[in-house]
């Protein structure tokens, strides 16, 4: 067992894990954040996304003791209380998630292409920068509709708070 200590959306963690450890393994089974999902074992279905010091990461395909001393944040980590952050708000708004299995990483990827491209998202960009991250059940088509609303309204919210 190897001793691991991070901040999990915003807390210290620490645990005593085989080095063989998923970091998604621990995030589940040791903290018990069962909103980051497994879809496959060959890291394609992205249905695994979280950040890692604020970049997206598939966690199927790290080891929690490489997450060592970093900061990570999960689905659980974003909203604001009981009020949803911006890109959650636009995948309901726009209808962007069916069984919802998708959507944790769906949405995590979606705020690291804000964070690279901005705010103002066009539709080849969106679509390029989401092919690592795999849906059964939408389509696709209102996935891009609401990440490039939910980019729109974390523009206008970061407009408001410098105004
Ligand atoms: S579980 Fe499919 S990419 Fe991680
Ligand atoms: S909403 Fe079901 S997999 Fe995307």
């Amino acid at each position: 067992m190897t001793q691991i200590a991070m901040t999990v959306n915003g807390r210290a963690v620490s645990a005593d894990v085989e080095p063989r450890t998923l970091l998604v393994q621990f995030l589940r089974e040791n903290l018990l954040l069962t909103g980051t999902h497994v879809g496959c074992d060959t890291s394609q279905c992205g249905a695994c996304v979280v950040h890692l010091d604020g970049a997206a990461v598939k966690s199927c395909t790290m080891l929690a003791v490489q997450a060592d001393g970093h900061a990570v944040t999960t689905i659980e980590g974003i909203a604001d209380g009981a009020t949803l952050h911006p890109m959650q708000e636009a995948f309901r708004e726009h209808h962007g998630l069916q069984c919802g299995f998708c959507t944790p990483g769906m949405i995590m990827t979606a705020l690291d292409l804000v964070a690279h491209h901005g705010a103002d998202l066009d539709e080849p960009t969106i679509r390029a920068h989401l092919d690592g991250n795999l849906c059964r059940c939408t389509g696709y088509h209102n996935i891009v509709k609401a990440v490039e609303a939910g980019a729109k309204s974390m523009g206008s919210a970061l407009k408001h708070a410098a105004e």
